[in-house]
């Protein structure tokens, strides 16, 4: 243990120097000449079933779980008893919103779009009658509630409202027809009865995390897919290692959709998984166009698809896979991002060089790319559809479940978020390491590296802790704060820099963790804000009962936060059956269905946020 702990004292250091040497470069990270100082009033850690925002601010809600999302004519509004029909549900917000990004429309700044996630559903709170029995209604009307949401907005007096309708409008789900694009596609891997071609397939799933392409398009992260796949237990395992690492086998799914959609049963159709796990690419401006499974990026539990330019023009995609011991991902395109939008980069995430972290002790860091002959694997094709095996084969560093990745606007800095894991050093798993310093990790960390040369393209880097997260109270949990003051928190996981480079960092503690044990004293799930120039971080924003924060974006003038409040009321993994919030809409727990919606917060006094 001793061993260990030195290793965040010598980081910390290293940041401190690296911080020293940013010094010296002169004022960056913040736009204008004064840097603003997280002027609010910090709320403290809470229990109520509410959003708590500093009283400097106000908040409203929009777009919740079952509100019209404006497609065409066809504004089905929400039925509180969860009477709505499947066909209504591919018309409204689905539920369990997660990432989220901001598309101002035209220069005015009075008009754009938010195009958000939809991650899983909890079946009690989806259907009138809750989750038992399973029929093949309810499960059409789950598979219509994940995927993705495109509303617009408009700016009034009162704030950032709905457009309803919006020709802008759209609802992807797990029945949207979508191409399958990149080395892998049409591969016998990808191949199956419903699509010999390899290159077609229907839905996405599972959506947590995001990106933004330098050419504004929107991606979505499909990252516990496999617990769509499965079949009845009793039918036996698999003797097939990579389903096993990917948890596709028999009764490893998390919902029984399998039982009225063959395509999930991974007995009769186990290429099937094979085309979920990806990032997928969306054109948000254009409601017709078919959205493009990446498969260049490689397939694993996808959390965030990142992106930055090199030195010399490519894109380069920074992904976490979010399980306990999986890896950290780049991938960087072949070619240069060119002019001209969408049209001109159609193809430029299908060729180029994925890679897995490996964080050396030294502090030192390497892009380990992956490539035909990892594991065995002859083809690239099989390398991206398995590339947990290959990035294992490799030798990338396992990490405490790699979440969001966010880059600072001016230096280039990456930040990850581990968000916890309680496995780590325990009997027959992997130890800790320098990485990942703390053997049961429920409180979660915070890593920042710097690209040799500040190039993404490099092949190596620099990497610190910025913060090793938990409550410093609790005997044992050897938290460490980049500053004194910091306001504690557990289990980050969204991060997102706004054009000022404030670092929001959002946190998901399980619902049936919060309030209790090493998480005792750090209340509901919480949004917390740090300045990296002075270590400060302060929390901006408690959650309702059983929430995560998540899916954060802050207008590029500052003047609004969009805030996603992710399955209020759930208590157990599998959702609320007795739900512990009414939020937004009731009282007190009962006295109304909890639903995820979006938050916009802003300062009274217009200021931007943040101060
Ligand atoms: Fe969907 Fe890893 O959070
Ligand atoms: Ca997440
Ligand atoms: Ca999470």
């Amino acid at each position: 243990m001793e061993h260990v702990r030195q290793h965040p004292d010598r980081r910390l250091v290293l940041q401190s120097a690296m911080a020293a040497v940013v010094a010296m470069m002169g004022p960056v990270g913040y736009a204008g000449t004064s840097r603003p100082p997280l002027g609010f009033t910090a709320v403290p850690a809470s229990l109520r079933d509410a959003v708590v925002v500093p009283p400097e601010y106000e908040y409203h809600v929009l777009y919740r779980w079952g509100d019209p999302t404006g497609i065409g004519s066809s504004l089905p509004a929400f039925r509180p008893d969860a009477s709505n029909t499947a066909d209504d549900q591919a018309l409204q917000a689905g539920m369990h919103h997660d990432g989220m990004h901001f598309f101002p429309l035209g220069s005015d700044g009075r008009r754009a779009l938010l195009v958000l996630n939809h991650e899983y559903t909890d079946e009690h709170q989806l259907h009138a009658d809750g989750a038992a029995p399973l029929t093949a209604a309810k499960v059409r009307k789950s598979q219509h509630a994940v995927g993705v949401s495109v509303i617009e907005i408009e700016r009034l007096p009162s704030g950032w409202r709905q457009v309803l309708p919006s020709g802008y409008a759209r609802r992807i789900h797990a029945r949207t027809p979508m191409h399958i694009a990149g080395p892998a596609a049409g591969s016998a891997l990808l191949q199956t009865a419903a699509d010999p071609s390899g290159r077609e397939v229907l839905g996405t799933l599972a959506n947590c995390a995001m990106g933004v392409t330098p050419w504004g398009t929107y991606l979505t992260c499909e990252e516990n897919f496999h617990g769509y796949f499965g079949a009845d237990k009793s039918r036996g395992g698999t003797s097939d290692a990579a389903a096993r690492r990917y948890g596709t086998t028999p009764g490893g799914q998390w919902v029984d959709w399998y039982r009225f959609d063959e395509s999930f049963d991974v007995l009769k159709h186990p290429n099937e998984s094979h085309r979920f796990g990806w990032v997928v690419e969306i054109d948000p401006m254009d409601p017709a166009s078919t959205p493009i499974k990446r498969t260049a990026l490689g397939r694993k539990c996808t959390e965030s698809a990142t992106c930055t330019l090199t030195r010399d023009g490519r894109v380069a995609v920074y992904m976490g896979d979010d399980a306990r011991f999986e890896f950290i991902y780049k991938f960087v395109s072949r070619d240069r991002v060119r002019p001209g939008g969408y049209a001109a980069n159609r193809d430029l995430l299908d060729h180029g060089t994925l890679y897995a972290a490996r964080f050396d002790a030294s502090g030192q860091g390497a892009w380990l790319e992956l490539t035909n002959g990892d594991n065995g694997h002859a083809d690239q094709a099989e390398v991206l559809v398995h590339a947990r095996l290959g990035a294992s084969a490799r030798g990338a560093t396992p990490m405490d479940r790699p979440e969001w990745v966010a880059i600072h606007p001016r230096t280039a800095e990456v930040f990850v978020s581990l968000t916890n894991n309680s496995q780590r050093g325990a009997p027959g798993r992997p130890a800790v390491d320098a990485a990942n310093p703390r053997a049961s990790n429920l409180g979660g960390h915070i890593m920042r590296w710097t690209e040799a040369g500040a190039d993404a393209a490099a092949t190596t880097f620099t990497w610190s802790h910025f913060v090793l997260a938990g409550d410093p109270a609790v005997p044992g949990t050897d938290a460490r704060y980049p500053s004194p003051q910091a306001d504690a928190f557990g289990a980050p996981d969204g991060l997102h820099f706004d054009s000022a480079g404030l670092l929001w960092i959002q946190t998901d503690m399980s619902g049936q963790a919060i309030g209790k044990g090493t998480y005792a004293n750090l209340g509901n799930n919480a949004l917390l804000c740090a300045d990296l120039a002075t270590g400060s971080i302060k929390r901006f924003l408690t959650g309702p009962n059983g929430s995560e924060i998540t899916g954060c974006v802050v207008t590029p003038d500052r003047s609004t936060l969009f805030v996603n409040i992710q399955h209020p009321g759930e208590t157990s993994d599998s959702g609320g059956a007795r739900a512990n919030s009414a939020w937004p809409d009731g009282s007190e727990p009962g006295s109304a269905r909890p639903r995820s919606a979006i938050v916009a917060v802003r300062r009274r006094n217009g200021g931007a946020v943040g101060t």
